[in-house]
């Protein structure tokens, strides 16, 4: 029987992806100081564009140089386009490559620009982002005009995206970045037409869009990540998620990709108490395949609502698991994240037939059993073991941009020592810049 995961798909919009495997957005965290793109971009989007999968989503580029998610983040804004105009066609042509869709994620990282960078970010409210052993500044409540200017700052950098050869975006609205936390209750307390009910904490939203779509036309796939839930006490809810997805159906989206969790929650990568309790996680392995995605569940009760093609990512391994997923109807594009950390090649090994099962690197750093209780008190630790696990993928993902192959005998310890110290000195070239 032919599998799904390599039919071709056509969007709303009317542009065709060859195959069902989107490689999800990671941050790349490699450009220099003055955040803008370089030849590891272009040499780790060639890379991935050689691993047959449909579509490349770029890690996050930023719309304001003030609000970045790290300090090596490209940022697109007007002051620096023509700067870097030759160098993102360049990876855009890298991207494109084996008839491969590139699609730039954009965002704005509002409260959760690292303190270093930023110590009053933009937010919609004066909400504080705790993590222990982080240091986040209080944010500072966004004006009207502030707003606008947002807005107006992710129309551009779509228009900069579609001009220099990159075949769509995806407006990043997940994970606790800016476009995120209006849509949180708990996050977003102004009670002003951008806060209150869920229609007006989606409006910077709905507005984005109509922009978008003003500067770019409808033939250019517009594509949105939102959380499927913050997983957080008072927090943007599942319901709420059902709602705001219908009205971005209408408001001419080409495809939502469903994701979850926050810095606070990092549910995005499977973490959460069940995940750091290794007994727990024994259950997980071993549970039915339908569980090894993280969000399908909360992707299906939005299908209910909704009718444009939906995209589940988060903790997908197995053939058998996607195939599922497709076959369900429920969505129509799997997003791939780690696993394409770990070996670029992957999904043409899996479309291939050699492949059944995608390598698993998500280690968490192993310092003893009473750390990973999950009544654990010690957050510290459950902090680096969500974050520093990401260390290992930041590695990778540096020696390809450099034209290695990943080095899948890294200790996460060595990876854990190098990010930070590849940290402290983006933040000083940032400075510099
Ligand atoms: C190193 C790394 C960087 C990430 N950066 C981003 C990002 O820039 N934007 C985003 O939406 N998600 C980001 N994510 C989340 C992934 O897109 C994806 O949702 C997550 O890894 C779960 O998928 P997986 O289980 O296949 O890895 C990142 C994940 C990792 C591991």
């Amino acid at each position: 029987m032919p599998y799904l995961m390599g039919e071709s798909f056509i969007l709303p919009s009317g542009q065709i992806i060859k195959n069902r495997i989107c490689k999800a957005a990671m941050t790349e965290r490699i450009a220099k100081g003055n955040n803008l793109t370089n030849q590891g971009h272009i040499n780790l989007y060639k890379t991935w564009a050689e691993g047959d999968v449909g579509l490349l989503l770029t890690g996050n580029v930023q719309v304001d140089r003030r609000h970045v998610e790290g300090p090596a983040n490209v940022v697109i804004d007007e002051n620096n386009y023509k700067e870097q105009y030759e160098s993102l066609k360049a990876w855009s042509r890298a991207g494109t490559k084996n008839n491969t869709q590139l699609w730039m994620q954009i965002s704005h990282a509002g409260r959760q620009t690292p303190g270093e960078v930023n110590s009053s970010p933009l937010a919609p409210s004066n909400v504080r982002l705790k993590i222990p052993g982080r240091n986040y500044g209080t944010p500072l409540p966004m004006t009207e005009e502030d707003i606008l200017d947002v807005i107006d700052r992710f129309a551009f950098t779509v228009k900069v995206a579609r001009d220099t050869g990159f075949t769509g975006v995806q407006i990043h609205s997940a994970h606790g970045y800016l476009l995120s936390e209006f849509l949180s209750p708990d996050i977003n307390t102004r009670s002003d037409a951008w806060g209150g009910n869920i229609k007006n904490r989606s409006r910077i939203h709905l507005e984005i869009i109509k922009k978008c779509r003003e500067q770019v036309g409808f033939d250019f796939p517009i594509s949105i990540k939102l959380n499927s839930a913050d997983f957080q006490k008072g927090g943007f809810s599942a319901e709420e998620c059902i709602q705001v997805a219908s009205k971005l159906e209408d408001a001419g989206i080409d495809l939502i990709e469903i994701s979850g969790g926050t810095y606070e929650q990092p549910r995005l990568i499977g973490v959460d108490n069940v995940s750091i309790n290794p007994t727990r996680s024994e259950i997980r392995k071993e549970s039915t395949i339908a569980r090894e995605a993280y969000f399908l569940e909360y992707a299906k009760n939005i299908r209910k609502a909704v009718s444009l093609p939906l995209m589940v990512t988060g903790g997908f391994r197995t053939k058998q698991g996607i195939e599922n997923a497709l076959e369900s109807r429920v969505c129509q594009m799997i997003g791939i994240g780690r696993p394409l950390c770990a070996d670029p090649l992957c999904i043409k090994k899996m479309l291939n037939g050699q492949l059944e099962t995608l390598p698993k690197y998500e280690k968490t750093l192993s310092l003893g059993p009473w750390i990973l209780s999950p009544s654990s008190p010690f957050l510290i630790i459950k902090a680096i073991n969500a974050f520093g696990s990401m260390s290992w993928f930041y590695q990778q993902i540096k020696r390809m941009a450099d034209g290695k192959m990943p080095d899948l005998k890294q200790k996460i310890l060595n990876a854990l020592m190098a990010d930070a110290k590849a940290d402290k000195q983006a933040v000083k070239d940032y400075l510099e810049n």
